[in-house]
């Protein structure tokens, strides 16, 4: 009661000092208590409600946040296993590597099939002319098919069985790493499918990749069944639920968001990832035994219940973890779900028109939709050194029949 008086009284004071522009002796002492309260409830509010921002730290500090935020109990450290110590340093030191440079820098086509390439006639246009400058090495999981073409003939590495969307598909994607490795002229290294097609010419897919440091692997969060609830505690302590990552892209072209990606019915699948990264990632790929293992181990078909896939969350994962500023976070393959099937939209040769091929390739955005309840939509634009471009330099899927159509429309429609 006291002080509220004394508080008015204070007012009053003030009110007469302005105007009569006067120092009464008796209101020092108020003024002291005032600006002690003050100061009081404006350090309690900093104790409990710590500065989260710049603004914050200036009226709370005057020797900066960091003061401040070292009252608060630091946060527990983990202690790093053998493992985890090794394998960060290892991984750490790579990065910290400069490229190593070559005379006649390549890049490697790395395909991934069960059996025949049914579009080497079409990668045979694209790659004539160019034999200096790229190495293919193909993977066939079921069987060996003679090639027609010369770039592909004998290029055939050790393949062992692939079960889709199992770890034996990260095993094969490692093998193919491992032998384009072995040539130190590859710096970049393509995923492709049987069902991939290129996009644009030769000297322009090799120029996107190469005046370019980083990879392209699509990599987004998921909240949703599809990405976070397919995690397993088990990947604890190395890999935490807010590291956990998914590759899978959507389409987008233009403005219009397809409303077919939007309503209830629409089913998020499993997408693999078709990457496209740099030598200094693939050496850190080559290098990792803790994550994959990981992986291997407690992200798989059926585990608990879940669906999950190593080869749609491990590079997504693990490349966020380890150098999420060192990747694009889209792929350079175009991929069509909007049909929101278990599959992706694969064209008929009826379907393979000029107009289909300059829509892919004028996509400059990338659409992830999460696959919660509130399938939230979250678009991207492609950015290649800061610059927004076209997102894809592949495409798939398409049949075998559309072959004559896309050698017919090549050279049309990669001319930019
Ligand atoms: C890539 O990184 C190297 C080394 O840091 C640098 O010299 C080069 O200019 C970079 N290239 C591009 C295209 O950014
Ligand atoms: C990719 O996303 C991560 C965040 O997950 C971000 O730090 C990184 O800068 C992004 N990459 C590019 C090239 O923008
Ligand atoms: C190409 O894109 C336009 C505009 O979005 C669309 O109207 C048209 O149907 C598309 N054509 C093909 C063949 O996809
Ligand atoms: C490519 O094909 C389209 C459609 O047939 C045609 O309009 C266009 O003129 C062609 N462009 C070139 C460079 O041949």
């Amino acid at each position: 009661m006291k002080t509220a008086q004394g508080w008015r009284f204070g007012i009053a004071n003030m009110q007469i000092v302005n105007g009569s522009r006067q120092r009464p002796p008796l209101k020092r002492p108020m003024w002291i208590i005032v600006l002690v309260s003050l100061v009081s409830v404006l350090l309690i509010g900093a104790y409990v409600y710590p500065p989260r921002s710049y603004a914050a730290c200036y009226v709370f500090s005057t020797s900066g946040c960091k003061s401040l935020s070292e009252w608060l109990p630091p946060a527990p450290a983990r202690a790093f296993t053998d493992e985890e110590i090794t394998s960060r340093v290892v991984i750490s030191d790579i990065l910290k590597m400069p490229p190593i440079q070559s005379e006649n820098p390549k890049i490697a086509f790395m395909f991934l099939t069960p059996g025949l390439l049914p579009f080497e006639k079409l990668w045979d246009k694209f790659f004539h002319g160019h034999e200096d400058r790229f190495s293919v090495y193909i993977h066939a999981s079921r069987e060996k098919s003679v090639h027609m073409s010369r770039y592909f003939a004998d290029r055939e590495i050790r393949s062992e069985k692939v079960n889709w969307g199992k770890i034996s598909m990260v095993d094969a994607e490692r093998r193919l790493l491992a032998n384009a490795l072995e040539d130190p002229d590859n710096q970049h290294f393509v995923l492709l499918s049987d069902s991939c097609v290129p996009l644009h010419s030769f000297d322009y897919v090799y120029n996107y990749l190469m005046d370019t440091n980083i990879s392209f692997i699509d990599c987004f969060e998921d909240p949703g069944p599809h990405g976070n609830g397919r995690y397993s505690e088990h990947m604890m302590p190395e890999v935490e639920k807010k590291d956990f990552r998914k590759g899978a892209q959507k389409r987008f072209s233009g403005m219009a968001i397809q409303t077919s990606l939007l309503d209830g019915s629409h089913r998020f699948s499993r997408h693999e990832t078709w990457f496209s990264i740099k030598r200094q990632h693939a050496l850190i790929v080559m290098a990792d035994s803790l994550y994959y293992s990981k992986f291997k181990l407690y992200c798989k078909p059926g585990m608990e219940g879940r669906n999950c896939y190593a080869d749609e969350h491990y590079l997504p994962t693990f490349f966020h973890m380890i150098n999420p500023s060192g990747i694009a976070n889209w792929s350079v393959t175009h991929v069509d779900w909007s049909e929101g099937k278990w599959h992706p939209k694969a064209y008929r040769a009826q379907d393979v028109t000029y107009e289909l091929l300059k829509n892919i390739t004028s996509i400059d955005m990338t659409l992830h939709v999460t696959s919660d309840e509130k399938k939230e939509v979250q678009i991207r634009p492609c950015l290649w050194n800061g610059l927004q471009r076209p997102c894809y330099l592949f495409a798939r899927k398409f049949y075998p029949e559309a072959l004559d159509n896309l050698m017919y429309l090549f050279s049309n429609y990669t001319t930019v």
